[in-house]
């Protein structure tokens, strides 16, 4: 049967980087569950519907046309054929993704579509509620988390490599929103799941966490 291994947490714990890491040695198929929220976040905004308007959004999640190109180590993004892989990232998107996150019927929407990416010879699935609703029967559940200075200081250093001019204190503030979103959500909040480890990589390198999660994996 295909592994399936889930990571888990909260935004910049650097679990896009480890599970992009894991599913490599491994030889696994990456789910950045993230990236379709972003994708239901800046389609609806390209069709003009309205944020506040769940089954709207909804019926766009259902409706969404995107294609996952992989080449190597690189994922394009494309969505109704347009190449989208770096305007998801930006922050109004990522803002928006953690409101359209908050509908069920949007998560709803979107359950099927992230259960189709478990192939052989097995998945790496990053996210928020991989472990706890995508999938309860993962073999090896991770919980990827750290503070959230930590977090924003991530996040400040990759917009700025990016040449974004950002601001810290807002980063934090931006950071601590959606966390609270994402925890106090009614629909699978971010929350680990029983069987979860939790790993704190507030002060460890991306070698050492990837050595963690691999060890949990043997
Ligand atoms: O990279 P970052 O952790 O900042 O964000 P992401 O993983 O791309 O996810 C974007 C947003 O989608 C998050 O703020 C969550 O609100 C939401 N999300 C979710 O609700 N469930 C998931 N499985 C993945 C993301």
């Amino acid at each position: 049967s295909v592994v399936v291994i889930t990571i888990d947490g909260p935004s910049g714990a650097g679990k896009g980087t480890l599970s992009q890491l894991v599913a490599k040695r491994l030889g696994y198929h990456l789910l950045d569950s993230g990236a379709l929220y972003r994708l239901v976040a800046l389609s609806a905004y390209k069709l003009n519907v309205n944020l506040q308007d769940e089954q709207a959004v909804a019926d766009v999640a259902s409706k969404l046309d995107v294609k996952f190109d992989v080449t190597g180590d690189t994922t394009k993004i494309f969505l109704a054929g347009e190449n989208v892989t770096d305007a998801i990232r930006q922050e109004a998107v990522s803002m928006n993704a953690s409101v359209v996150a908050a509908y069920p019927k949007v998560r709803a929407a979107l359950l099927q579509r992230q259960k189709d990416f478990a192939q052989a010879p097995g998945l790496v699935a990053d996210g928020r509620d991989m472990g706890t609703t995508v999938f309860p029967q993962a073999q090896v559940k991770v919980f990827l988390t750290a503070s959230a200075e930590a977090r924003a200081e991530r996040r400040f250093k990759q917009l700025q490599q990016k040449g974004v001019a950002v601001n810290m204190e807002e980063l934090v503030k931006d950071i601590k929103a959606r966390d609270d979103r994402d925890t106090q959500r009614a629909t699978s909040p971010l929350k680990p799941a029983d069987d979860a480890v939790i790993l704190d990589s507030t002060s460890l390198t991306i070698e050492q966490v990837l050595n963690a999660i691999l060890a949990y994996v043997r």
